[in-house]
């Protein structure tokens, strides 16, 4: 007879990389392009079958922000997979560039946990009050990559670890190329992925893959 599995999910990433999109693409096959940034965590569930088990999944989505970073380990502990996101139109090395392409919706106010995504005010380079943070906005591959380190050190052993390119929809504003991903990837034994949750490319996929990866655990 067929398997039950029950498993712990746990989505870890930079605030507006597409956690709670990926989730909602998977768990209501719906997208929003104003999606709220997540307040502490949010929980979902689904289940998946499998030819070789039922795979019933609980899946913390947590918030990015920095201020709920002390939350995190409350939503990992026990987690028997963890998807770490990173949005492939920001980087490091192209948080100057990209910031003047969209000084009329800038991305700086996304931070402040009481103005949505839609309200973003708009402002010039030289005069933005949230510099410190816009900058912050574009690392997400950086703390992509702090996230499994500290998901390596502090998570479950045996932790199923995906890494998440999100919103490869937006190729012409690509700025983390493929292989930067695929690289990092393979050095840390996680499985890499490529996603839209906008376009829902490869979003069944991802989570067909880690609950292959579960019923085989
Ligand atoms: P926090 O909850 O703040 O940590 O953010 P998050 O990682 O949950 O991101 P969220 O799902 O809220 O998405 C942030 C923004 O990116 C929203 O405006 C989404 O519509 C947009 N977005 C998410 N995924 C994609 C995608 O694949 N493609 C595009 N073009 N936009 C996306």
């Amino acid at each position: 007879s067929n398997k039950n599995v029950q498993a712990k999910l746990v989505l870890l990433g930079d605030v507006g990389t597409g956690k709670t999109s990926l989730v909602l693409r998977f768990v209501k096959g719906q997208f929003s392009d104003f999606q709220e940034s997540t307040i502490g965590a949010a929980f979902f569930t689904q289940v998946l079958s499998l030819n070789e088990a039922t795979v019933k999944f609980d899946i913390w989505d947590t918030a990015g922000q920095e201020r709920y970073h002390s939350l995190a380990p409350m939503y990992y502990r026990g987690a028997a997979a963890a998807i770490v996101v990173y949005d492939i139109t920001n980087s490091v090395t192209s948080s100057r560039s990209f910031y003047p392409i969209l000084s009329l919706t800038c991305l700086c106010s996304y931070d402040q946990a009481s103005i949505s995504f839609v309200s973003m005010h708009s402002c010039s380079v030289s005069d933005c009050p949230y510099d410190q943070m816009m900058v912050l906005f574009q690392e997400s591959f950086e703390r992509a990559k702090k996230w499994v380190q500290e998901l390596q050190r502090r998570g479950n052993p045996n932790l199923i670890m995906f890494l998440v390119a999100n919103k490869v929809d937006l190729e012409e504003k690509r700025a983390v190329g493929n292989e930067e991903g695929e690289v990092y990837a393979k050095e840390n034994g996680l499985t890499f992925m490529e996603t839209s949750a906008k376009t829902a490319q490869n979003v069944s996929e991802l989570f067909y893959e880690i609950a292959k990866r579960l019923a085989k655990a």
